[in-house]
């Protein structure tokens, strides 16, 4: 993809209006999430890399809950109300008071296009600082089907975009495809999108129009056209979400690898949109990262572990089978072993809980070791309360910790204990039944029931 380096303003449109009916869900379709976020945050984000002197975002007004996003966005993206949808360029008229005393590329992108790449937009954008009115994002998929058609002229620029249901056989038979993503130079936008009509199969105002219009008019339109499919998968249902989705997980991965960690098994780790993975990390099979999560530099996460709105700092050890949930802060060098489950908890650098606990609500100080079984009991019914354990305490195994509590550094717990008062720096604490031994029971005991069932 090569593309004029010249600087241009740019300003983003994003179109959201339409109902994306065939998710089958109540939820609006571009609220659906791609790596743990939303695809419409997604194409913000995208759009934003590229610091915009304007963004609008287009939606309908069937969806509360869209509104209700676009409610929430801060003051830099104008929201645009499109109701009834009447096609795209219809849409994108909408966002014309947003773009009032603009000049430069204008950017349409789509909230259901989720993976197109900064990179991307920024040729498209160098394209009309090279002197293009539009440059369309092309692409030859394997099945053309409903996508619009780019035709070319001789030269190879663009004449026009002919929609899948208005073209005729030799249209239907050209293979390079309209992603949707273009640029447009922002006045010739702004004076002639009126001009677009609607006469055609669906009765829409098609933004696709605006090339041939252009043409017309002796302007130069482009196709950059990426080899890179997976950039331009529009969701419509649950399974292009699905594919969204892998193809999402794909980059992560490369990322991640790129960036010096070792994946035993690329394809069953899961990434989130703002997984940051440092070098020399080691990630064993079937590991989950929520959002939220940041890892060090030499951490090893072994296999199947889930992990959420965590830190985990340099050359920790986690896993196999830990889950840390969010606010969980794991220090250097730390271990979190099998079946421990970590929420809202700091860890002390060099500390161990290295079997089958639960830390919650909790800070346990450096070098401390959390027996097996150990469990902070941090709920009451009503609130969360918090354990306190100092650095180097040892708390014996089996034992449950009665939030709130301190377990002054140093301390001992004996095993099987519950804790519900705190114990002091030095001291060993054990709340336990006593142990008995009565003398000779257990054969007495087998004698008289000999013979009997
Ligand atoms: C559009 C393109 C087609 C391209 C395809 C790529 C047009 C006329 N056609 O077709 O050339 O190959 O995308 O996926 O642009 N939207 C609104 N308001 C509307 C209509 C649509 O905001 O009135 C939004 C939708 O929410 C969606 C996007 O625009 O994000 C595309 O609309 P859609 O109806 O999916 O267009 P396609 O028929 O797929
Ligand atoms: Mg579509």
């Amino acid at each position: 993809m090569s593309a004029a380096m010249t600087d241009i303003a740019v300003a983003a449109v994003i179109l959201a209006a339409g109902k994306g009916v065939r998710m089958k869900s109540a939820r609006p379709k571009v609220l659906h999430e791609i790596g743990g976020r939303t695809m419409i945050a997604q194409v913000i984000e995208t759009a934003r890399a590229l610091a915009p002197q304007r963004m609008a975002l287009v939606i309908g007004d069937h969806s509360p809950e869209l509104t209700a996003f676009a409610g929430a966005l801060d003051a830099s993206i104008a929201i645009a109300v499109q109701a009834p949808p009447k096609g795209t360029a219809h849409a994108v008229e909408q966002a014309l008071p947003a773009l009032d005393g603009f000049s430069g590329a204008v950017l349409v992108v789509y909230a259901d296009t989720p993976l197109v790449r900064e990179e991307t937009l920024r040729a498209l954008a160098s394209e009309i600082a090279g002197g293009a009115t539009a440059a369309v994002l092309g692409f030859t998929p394997d099945d053309p089907g409903g996508y619009g058609r780019l035709k070319l002229d001789a030269n190879g620029e663009l004449v026009a975009i002919v929609e899948a249901k208005d073209a005729d056989p030799d249209e239907l038979a050209i293979d390079l495809c309209n992603s949707g993503v273009m640029a447009i130079e922002a006045d010739f936008l702004t004076r002639r999108l009126k001009d677009i009509d609607n006469k055609n199969a669906k009765g829409e105002f098609y933004l696709t129009d605006i090339i041939a219009l252009a043409r017309a008019g002796g302007k130069r339109c482009v196709v950059i056209e990426t080899d890179d499919e997976e950039e331009v998968i529009g969701v419509n249902s649950r399974s292009d979400l699905a594919e969204a989705e892998a193809a999402f997980q794909w980059r992560k991965r490369f990322a991640a690898m790129e960036d010096g960690a070792t994946l035993a098994d690329p394809s069953t780790v899961y990434f989130s949109f703002d997984t940051a993975v440092g070098k020399d990390v080691v990630i064993g099979q079937h590991v989950v990262f929520g959002p939220g999560v940041s890892i060090a530099d030499g951490v090893e996460i072994k296999p199947f572990c889930h992990v959420e709105g965590a830190s985990v700092a340099k050359g920790a050890v986690i896993g196999p089978f830990a889950r840390l949930r969010p606010g969980a802060e794991i220090g250097a060098d730390a271990r979190v072993g099998n079946f421990v489950e970590v929420k809202k908890a700091v860890i002390g650098a060099d500390a161990k809980a290295n079997h089958l606990s639960y830390i919650g609500d909790a800070e346990i100080g450096a070098g401390a070791n959390i027996g097996a079984g150990t469990i902070t009991c941090n709920y009451d019914g009503h609130a969360k309360h918090k354990t306190v354990i100092g650095a180097n305490a040892f708390i014996g195994s089996n034992s449950a910790l009665v939030a709130p509590v301190t377990i002054a550094a140093g301390a001992y717990v004996g095993s099987g204990s519950v804790i519900t008062r705190d114990v002091d720096a030095g001291d060993l604490a054990v709340a336990r039944g006593r142990q008995t031994a009565i003398k000779g029971w257990a054969a007495r005991f087998r004698k008289t029931r000999k013979g009997k069932s």
